[in-house]
């Protein structure tokens, strides 16, 4: 199978992927130098070094780790334009982009520099691409809950546009009903909900998001697989997956692209779609995983149509653009 061959005009929605996690190493090794941050890496090499990931917690240590270089709203802009270049190069037409403002109000940061930044972005690449994108502020689920009412309270109270809430890092332990107060405000405020469940975690957690949290995707959602009656409720209420090939093979949640059950998830009938989650710690944005499935499943250009119309179907955006898109 040919992996560099172009993916065509397939118009995508990109819909997991945590613009933090779209930090290049070299853009990290530029902030650094900029504000004469010490990074404790001699170079890229000896920081790719560390991209060696055993699990979701040894990628989340240098994940917040790298974070310490974005302090401004202009660092936040260039983030978020840099991604969004490379998600339209990559065949995004609109992306719905998670933000955790926690890992950044605990360094002085406050919500609104973030938001300001990102949403600067949004609208200058928007400008030059005819991209769109929203943003989904995401709770960690390994701080605690009052944290997590506080920015909300910010995040509500700054003003800016936000799709949804979500809900990331470290999974195992932090079941999602600890933050059924939390999602209940924000969805009676008017945002849109998700949360990563059974990417390390059981299959319950994914239960609890739909059932306490009441989401409307779930984001990862392998261990859904392990539970008929899951996976049932799923396919019923076309509640859709947010998949992340190369983020579960660099993170060990499965053992190869092979073993990404890509099949089996289709013929569960669940809507499922393929995002790239931390691009530039995994291995690459939409089209690198796109490619990747390709080369390991002989991906016709039906299977590829069907991701696409389903990353449409998936988003949140308004039913006419959806309509055109389709
Ligand atoms: N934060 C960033 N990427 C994540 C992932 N794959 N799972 C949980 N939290 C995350
Ligand atoms: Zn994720």
């Amino acid at each position: 199978t040919d992996t560099t061959a172009p993916l065509g005009r397939l118009p995508f929605c990109e819909l997991h992927v945590h613009i933090e996690g779209t930090l290049e190493p070299a853009t990290i090794f530029e902030l650094a130098a900029a504000k004469d941050i010490r990074l404790p890496y001699a170079d890229e090499a000896e920081l790719a070094a560390l991209y060696d990931f055993s699990d979701l917690q040894s990628f989340l240590d240098l994940y917040y780790a790298n974070m310490q270089v974005l302090q401004t709203e202009d660092d936040f802009e260039a983030l978020g334009a840099a991604y969004l270049r490379r998600a339209g190069a990559a065949g995004v037409v609109h992306a719905e982009m998670f933000v955790d403002p926690q890992a950044h109000s605990v360094r002085g940061i406050p919500e609104s520099v973030v938001l300001a930044g990102l949403h600067r972005a949004i609208a200058a690449v928007g400008a030059e691409t005819g991209i769109t994108a929203s943003i989904i502020v995401c709770v960690l689920r390994d701080q605690p809950v009052d944290s997590a009412e506080r920015m909300l309270d910010r995040v509500l109270e700054s003003g800016f546009a936000i799709e949804g809430i979500g809900l990331d890092s470290a999974e195992v332990g932090y079941p999602p009903s600890l933050f059924r107060s939390v999602f209940e405000r924000a969805r009676a405020a008017g945002l849109h909900a998700v949360a990563h469940a059974g990417e390390e975690g059981p299959a319950s957690y994914v239960w609890e998001a739909l059932d306490v949290l009441g989401v409307e995707r779930v984001d990862h959602g392998n261990r859904a697989l392990d539970d008929a009656a899951l996976v049932a409720r799923l396919a019923a209420d076309r509640i859709p997956l947010t998949l992340c090939p190369l983020s579960n093979v660099r993170l060990r949640v499965i053992p190869s692209i092979a073993e990404f059950p890509l099949r089996r998830m289709l013929d569960t009938g669940i809507l499922v779609t393929i995002n790239s989650d931390d691009p530039a710690y995994f291995g690459g944005y939409l089209d690198d995983n796109l490619r990747a499935l390709r080369g390991a499943f002989d991906l016709g250009g039906d299977v590829l149509g069907l991701l696409a119309r389903n990353s449409v179907e998936a988003s949140f955006l308004a039913p006419a653009r959806k309509h055109a898109l389709l």
